[in-house]
């Protein structure tokens, strides 16, 4: 499957071959799995059959043949692929794409009024020459960022590994001792004050477990939808931390609530939350600013404190970051940030405390959000 972002790569190309070849069309056909599909269109034109298998089809025929074309007025037998694609036109021109390690494709410029000459033929083969290098390009980030991925949430798994162990099993652990020291004194009554200390444990560990649930998949924002999710991030660090969040978030226009794709959507809650934690724990602030704000296609997510700002460096040479050891937020939010293709920055505040600010551009990104409430398994009551 092409990715969004390779789609969105060829739909801009297609318009740019569209230019340069001064054509009435060109489309960009890309094969994948035995089948070519029309990845995309540009000009006036309407496909009729979008996807024809590789194997049975003009097509298919043509593509393997793996070579240029120009025609003049073609006649029906002389292109039959024309007819299935559903495509008129006085001239046509095939360059073929070609991918080294991946299917490859056709790119076919027609011309409705004039004919191609041989400077169109090197211009077309040089734009597909192109395409296909920037569709490799494309892919091998697209690779890249799977792998970061499973790196990133590897670490994330073993992030709440440790939380279990130090906190969960411990408890566990110190509650299954006092239990059999309790027993094996064989008194009664320290045995029924133990059970008292166990059951109030036991409830502890519940807590303790159903806060790591939240944490683990913000349900809040398939049931609430971004906005009123991370309204509610904030007002639990008010809650729970005694820290007065204001939250400034302006995105879509009047009631109409913006939404963007799942993966920013929870990039943003996730960042925003580690955020407001780093505040609670380490800031001494007393109060801070949750601003999200979608403008010149970007979105930008900042969270401001007035705290005692991040530890001053010891020697000159080093960033703030590279001071700060041991954490795993701060890495995280990196992560999650390029993982959007975007960038997170750490600064001092402009009169005291720290922000925080991830900026991800919007352009190329896949399609929005379903409508809330809608998503697989919201409001799972397994993880109410
Ligand atoms: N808002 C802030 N104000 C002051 N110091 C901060 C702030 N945010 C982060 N820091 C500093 O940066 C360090 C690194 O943060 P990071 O989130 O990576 O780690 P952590 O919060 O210590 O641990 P973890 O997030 O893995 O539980 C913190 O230990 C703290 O010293
Ligand atoms: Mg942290």
């Amino acid at each position: 499957m092409l990715s969004g972002s390779e789609l969105w790569l060829l739909r801009l190309m297609a318009d740019r071959g569209l230019a340069l070849l001064d054509a009435s069309a060109l489309l960009m056909v890309i094969e994948e799995r035995g089948e070519l599909r029309v990845a995309a269109s540009s000009g006036n034109v309407s496909v009729r059959l979008r996807v024809l298998p590789v194997e049975g089809s003009a097509l298919g025929a043509l593509y393997k043949s793996g070579s240029a074309l120009s025609l003049d007025r073609p006649r029906g037998n002389e292109a039959p692929w024309l007819h299935e694609l559903g495509i008129e036109g006085r001239a046509v021109l095939v360059a073929p794409l070609t991918m080294e390690g991946h299917g490859g494709g056709l790119v076919i410029a027609v011309r409705s009024d004039n004919r191609f000459r041989g400077p169109d033929e090197s211009a077309l083969a040089a734009f597909a020459a192109s395409v296909a290098q920037r569709l490799a390009a494309e892919r091998s980030v697209e690779i890249e960022r799977l792998r970061y991925g499973m790196q990133a949430r590897e670490r994330e798994r073993t992030r709440w590994a440790r939380e279990l162990h130090d906190e969960t099993i411990q408890g566990l652990g110190a509650l299954r001792l006092r239990l059999a020291n309790a027993r094996d004194a064989g008194d009664q009554q320290e045995l029924s004050g133990a059970v008292d200390t166990i059951l109030e444990g036991l409830g502890t560990e519940i807590e303790g477990l159903r806060h790591l649930i939240t944490e683990l998949r913000p349900a809040a924002l398939d049931e609430l939808g971004l906005v009123p999710a991370l309204e509610a991030l904030a007002r639990r660090a008010q809650a729970i931390d005694g820290l007065e969040v204001r939250t400034e978030i302006e995105l879509g226009s009047g009631s109409h609530e913006q939404r963007f794709d799942p993966e920013l959507e929870s990039t943003l809650y996730r960042i925003v939350q580690e955020a407001l934690t780093n505040v609670s724990r380490h800031a001494k602030a007393t109060q801070a600013v949750v601003r999200v704000v979608e403008r010149d296609g970007q979105v930008v997510a900042s969270v401001t404190d007035d705290g005692q700002g991040i530890p001053t460096q010891t020697q000159g040479s080093r960033t703030p970051e590279e001071e700060l050891k041991g954490g795993f937020g701060l890495a995280g939010m990196r992560e999650r940030a390029e993982l959007v293709g975007g960038e997170l920055e750490l600064r001092p505040a402009p009169t005291q405390g720290t922000v925080v600010r991830l900026k991800v551009p919007l352009a190329g990104r896949p399609e929005q959000h379903p409508a809330a409430g809608s998503q697989e398994g919201a409001g799972s009551p397994a993880l109410a």
